[in-house]
């Protein structure tokens, strides 16, 4: 069985209940999806609820954007994983390099999130990329290597674990990598989970920086690619199923 391709739209800290509960209804009724293409939407935590309304009965699931690694408690503003899926959520984003920078996320914490989350039977998607100042030193891979081996638990399974490769410098910026660098540093991905996990042969590798309809092809041809994280292109229903379509 080959790996099954997954094209994710993490909606950051966007959206209000009208505008976000249309993007979802235009996605349950077109998501632009084949059959072997998992499609997911992860919007902000107030709109989990009206949005998992909106995909009841479509193949299009639902994800949160954090959560904390306890289960319940004295966490003021966290959300905890069993909360994501109480209110319908399938998979939740750990370790984002947003959150990383405006939280000071370390890789201890976003496996202690993820154990949390596969514990709740959530798909973790951990996060990893490198910023400028690193790639252009020429420690990308060193980088991305210790936040695999910090990140990702040495049980996780292609089951419970999803890995998205997003360089820092790609995020919303409208550059992405060459398909070369994306095939390097997939590759080597792929190597450190194969080497550790006994499944990680199996894991599926999103690419995640500045994916848009106009590149989405050339980047899912690409070798150990196994789908997308889509921010900006994922606010507009056309676009995301264009990223979509581009699995084949
Ligand atoms: P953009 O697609 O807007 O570059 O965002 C990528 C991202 O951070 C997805 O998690």
């Amino acid at each position: 069985m080959g790996r099954r391709k997954l094209i994710a739209g993490n909606w950051k800290m966007n959206g209000l209940r009208a505008d976000g509960t249309a993007l979802a209804g235009a996605l349950a009724a077109d998501s632009g999806a084949g059959s072997d293409v998992d499609v997911l939407v992860c919007p902000p935590a107030t709109l989990l609820a009206p949005v998992a309304d909106a995909l009841a009965g479509s193949r299009v699931a639902l994800g949160g954007q954090d959560c904390h690694a306890k289960a319940s408690g004295a966490h003021t503003g966290d959300v905890s994983a069993a909360m994501l899926a109480d209110a319908g959520c399938a998979y939740v984003i750990l370790g984002h390099s947003e959150r990383r920078q405006d939280h000071g996320e370390t890789d201890a914490g976003v496996r202690a999130k993820a154990a949390a989350a596969r514990a709740a039977g959530l798909v973790a998607i951990v996060c990893v990329g490198e910023t400028e100042a690193e790639r252009m030193a020429g420690r990308h891979l060193e980088v991305v290597a210790a936040q695999i081996a910090g990140s990702v638990a040495d049980d996780a399974t292609a089951a419970d674990t999803v890995v998205a490769y997003e360089p820092v410098w790609a995020i919303g910026t409208g550059r992405t990598a060459t398909s070369d660098d994306i095939a390097a540093m997939h590759a080597h991905i792929r190597a450190l989970l194969a080497r550790r996990l006994a499944s990680g042969g199996d894991i599926r590798i999103l690419y995640g920086g500045s994916v848009k309809p106009g590149n989405a092809a050339e980047i899912m041809a690409v070798a150990d690619v196994d789908g997308a994280l889509v921010g900006g292109a994922s606010l507009k229903a056309e676009d995301f199923r264009a990223i979509v379509r581009s699995c084949g």
